[in-house]
């Protein structure tokens, strides 16, 4: 019986009321008999829910229905396809693959009705030129040439997409808003335009924003809070290309997308495990480790590389672009407490090996042997994996998913892989258990190099 999922409600004929029971006198007008049975869906037209309240267990989750993208590394860091009548901002740097990626996913969405690609940026004859080295050619997939509001209103209304692409935000213009296009107030007016649209119609909406290095500017800041999603496109060294959520509404943010930019457009790469390790012959030099970082659901073999040298009139620097400085200089300063070596006099630069951005805390570990192999000049053992966040005190912290950053880091014939003491199944078979920094130096450098002062003594 489908009575479960469409449940059935009751609603006032005199004021739309609605009501889970039966009731004789409806208790917002206070009508009599006016209570008819309805399907919850069949209010959906009369935004039920929106103009008056539904109770929870009568609406339909089927409105919640996911678009699958076509791109399993999209729907990934989206939470397992785009939403239906959600709002997704793409940021990234002119040139890092946005239209293309947008583009390839038009060809590809597992998408019924009709797709609107819209570009204030392009020509149709670009576009089509485009779409035919992609391969992007569909039915049903129409493209406008415009960043005038008026006019992608009237062809949304005309082609009643399920799909709507916007390239780019800033391209976007009303009169409503002020002349010029670009400025802030013109891409807020005009994204909520859009987002409501596609809200009230339930088709998915991408737009395209394009931000500096610096990070987002006015524009697009400004249009955040009014999407559900927004994702960032970065380039880390060469050709790969990860796609990360800063702000997800209907999944986790902490998902990455990992593409690398081809001739024939953007591939997924389904396995990135040892994509950013480098492959060397001999052991490392002094100044790197290997961390197995955990984003979202995958594991990444990751090489951090430190140098330290001697600060300049007594001023310290932290040069440090994929990784937080911030915990750069906690960890330096947590490591010359707990391991007697100074930093406080050194600049230090940090890099992450391909250029991919570290986020999570398990990275403590690793930067703290990057660190002091650096400023020791004497190099880790070849063969080394290091995963732990450390507290102040210079105790490692347990970290998610400790068995499979193990194994993937085995799998990669890294075989002395170091970890905190969690009780999670494998400890001491799959790593081996660190209490402190004291110990996993004494274990990787050998007694003789071991930290001497640890809090633990
Ligand atoms: P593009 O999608 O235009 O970037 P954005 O919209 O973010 O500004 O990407 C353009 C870059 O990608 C451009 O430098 C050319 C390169 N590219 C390829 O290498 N292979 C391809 O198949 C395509 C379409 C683009
Ligand atoms: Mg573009």
């Amino acid at each position: 019986m489908s009575a479960k999922k469409t449940q059935t409600v009751y609603r006032c004929a005199n004021c739309g009321r609605v009501e889970p029971r039966w009731l004789g006198r409806c208790p917002e007008c206070g009508e009599w008999n006016s209570l008819r049975e309805a399907a919850a869906t069949e209010l959906r037209t009369d935004r039920a829910g929106e103009s008056f309240p539904l109770p929870i267990a009568s609406i339909d989750p089927g409105r919640g229905a996911r678009i699958a993208t076509g791109s399993a590394e999209v729907d990934r860091v989206l939470g397992g396809g785009l939403m239906r009548g959600s709002a997704v901002l793409i940021g990234g740097e002119p040139g890092i693959g946005k239209s293309t990626l947008l583009l390839q996913l038009c060809a590809k969405a597992e998408i019924q009705g009709r797709i609107l690609y819209v570009s204030g940026e392009e020509s149709p004859a670009q576009i089509r030129l485009r779409a035919d080295r992609l391969g992007a050619l569909r039915e049903n997939l129409e493209v406008l040439a415009t960043g005038d509001l008026g006019r992608i209103h009237g062809a949304l209304e005309a082609v009643k997409p399920s799909l709507v692409i916007i390239d780019s935000i800033q391209t976007l213009h009303a009169e409503e808003a002020g002349a010029v296009p670009g400025t802030a107030n013109q891409i807020k007016y005009c994204a909520q335009e859009l987002v409501a649209w596609a809200k009230e119609r339930e088709a998915g909406l991408f737009l395209v924003a394009h931000v500096t290095k610096d990070g987002l500017i006015a524009g697009p800041k400004a249009a955040e809070h009014l999407v559900d999603a927004v994702l960032t496109f970065e380039q880390s060294e060469a050709e790969f290309r990860t796609l990360r959520a800063s702000k997800n509404r209907f999944g986790s943010a902490e998902e990455i997308g990992i593409f690398r930019m081809g001739d024939k457009g953007l591939e997924e790469v389904a396995d990135p495990s040892g994509l950013f390790l480098v492959r060397r012959e001999g052991g490392f030099p002094a100044g790197v480790a290997v961390a197995p970082v955990h984003e979202g659901s995958r594991v990444l073999l990751v090489e951090i590389q430190a140098l330290t040298v001697p600060a300049k009139a007594g001023l310290t620097r932290v040069y440090s672009e994929r990784i937080e400085s911030g915990r750069v200089a906690r960890v330096a300063a947590v490591l010359e407490k707990h391991s007697g070596m100074r930093f406080s006099d050194q600049d230090l630069y940090v890099n992450v090996a391909g250029g991919i951005r570290l986020v999570e805390p398990g990275i403590d570990l690793a930067l703290a042997a990057a660190l002091y192999s650096a400023r020791s000049g004497v190099a880790l053992p070849a063969g080394a994996a290091l995963a732990g966040e450390l507290s102040l005190a210079g105790e490692l912290r347990p970290v998610r998913q400790m068995r499979r950053r193990a194994r993937a880091a085995r799998s990669l014939g890294l075989e002395l892989v170091l970890g905190p003491v969690s009780g999670e199944e494998g400890e001491g078979r799959e790593w081996r258990a660190m209490r402190d920094l004291k110990e996993a130096f004494a274990c990787l450098l050998g007694r003789a190099d071991a930290a001497p002062s640890s809090s633990k003594g």
